[in-house]
């Protein structure tokens, strides 16, 4: 079993290959140094300085589940028929079965610096100096919690989303303003609608005309799915590698998932879906190992997504752009939660709120989502009602 990228999916994937009972040979390909890590902390305890890296196991734990990890490799070139991966520093690798887990890279914008790994963050800790000037291009998750952890560090940050809000990609307008607002009371100059023109030494000239004078830029702009060596391989790619319920590509006996895939969602009408998520690639890592050994069930979890931002947590479960109606609870502690119904068949929730303040009514969310339920509106807006009797309301899908 070869699995390609030691990042959560990839990390993942191998060791749950040993959990399902796997005993055979196991080896984790990853083409960056070091013990696998957790990407989340990155733009923040990480940025800030507060906490060095979150390994995603035990240093020992691959050792001990017997997966060869050979990090700081990049795989080159993928040969299905030969079912060969040869690597960067001249070996071949034959597989019975592969796993690509390549993950995602950032878009970049050339004169600005990016974060996706760890070097990133190291290279932009350094430059977050009291006092600094930090332009942030993109007002998405990365963008917001870069800006958020640059403002902390005593930076003077300005934030250029060119899109009329902030995170419209993921999360409701709602509750992108209420994180909007926080951003201005921490002094984030937020500046919406407007696109940057051309980076400048020192500057940020926006096409609206104004220029913004910087030490340093960031951009945040999005990620494109890490696609080269299946699109070499022959294997089958649209916004990601294509792949069936059962994280299987058009190979035989390769198989991808997290980021750089994309797969059909039962819960979405089938809708293929690209998801650049912690949680899915978790999740995908897993169902992907038990495909590897057997088939499963088609990979049908809520997305979940989440994003820390100063002091407040922003949480999404489903796909809040599937929604056509929507509805709101305002809780007495100032949270706040989004419901979105499609056909009166809940398909999105979010919350936002201080700490982990709306993880558990987002948790039940993503059950009734899971579930299918069609949960009366008026129970859902009302704060003194609690979401869990919801649960109890037989479902369609039983
Ligand atoms: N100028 C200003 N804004 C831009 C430009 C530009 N030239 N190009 C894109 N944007 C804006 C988009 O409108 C969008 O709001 O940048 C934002 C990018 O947001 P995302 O697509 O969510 O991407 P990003 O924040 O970079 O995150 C990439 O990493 O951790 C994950 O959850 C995160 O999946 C996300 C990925």
């Amino acid at each position: 079993m070869l699995v390609v990228g030691a990042g959560e999916c990839g990390t993942r994937a191998a060791l749950a290959l040993r959990e399902e009972g796997y005993a055979g040979p196991v080896t984790l390909v990853g083409g960056e140094p070091g013990t696998p890590y957790e990407r989340p902390p990155l733009s923040k305890a990480v940025l800030s300085g507060a906490a060095d890296l979150t390994p995603l196991c035990p240093a020992e734990r691959l050792a001990e589940a017997g997966v060869t990890h050979l990090a700081g490799v990049a795989a080159t070139a993928l040969d299905v028929t030969a079912h060969t991966l040869a690597l960067a520093d001249g070996r071949v690798l034959g597989y019975d079965r592969l796993l690509l887990a390549t993950g995602a890279r950032a878009r970049p914008l050339p004169g600005a610096l990016v974060l996706r790994n760890h070097a990133d963050a190291v290279a932009l800790r350094e430059r977050l100096v009291p006092g600094a000037r930090v332009g942030v291009v993109g007002g998405g998750f990365i963008g917001l919690e870069v800006a958020a952890t640059a403002a902390g560090l005593g930076c003077a940050v300005t934030v250029v989303e060119a899109a009329p809000r902030l995170m419209a990609r993921a999360v409701p307008e709602r509750l992108a303003a209420r994180a909007a607002a926080r951003h201005v009371e921490a002094g984030i100059d937020v500046r919406c609608g407007t696109a940057v023109a051309r980076l400048e030494p020192g500057r940020i000239v926006l096409t609206d005309g104004r220029v913004v004078e910087v030490d340093v830029v960031v951009a945040g702009i999005g990620s494109a799915p890490e696609t080269a060596l299946a699109e070499a391989a022959g294997i089958a790619v649209g916004n990601g590698i294509l792949v069936d319920g059962a994280m299987a590509t058009s190979a035989p006996d390769v198989f991808a998932a997290g980021d750089c895939c994309s797969f059909p969602h039962p819960l979405y009408g089938d809708r293929r879906l690209r998801l650049e998520s912690w949680r899915a690639a978790q999740e995908q890592g897993v169902h992907a190992a038990r495909a590897m050994l057997g088939t499963p069930g088609p990979y049908a979890a809520v997305p979940w997504f989440w994003s820390d931002q100063h002091d407040l947590s922003l949480q999404v479960a489903g796909l809040s752009g599937a929604a056509t109606e929507e509805v709101v609870r305002l809780r007495p502690d100032g949270a706040e939660l989004w419901f979105g119904l499609d056909a009166g068949r809940l398909v999105a929730v979010a919350g936002i709120g201080a700490g982990t303040a709306v993880a558990r009514d987002v948790r039940i969310g993503e059950m009734l989502i899971a579930r299918r339920a069609t949960p009366d509106p008026a129970a859902l807006t009302d704060p003194a009602a609690a979401l869990k009797p919801l649960l109890r309301a037989p479902s369609p899908v039983g």
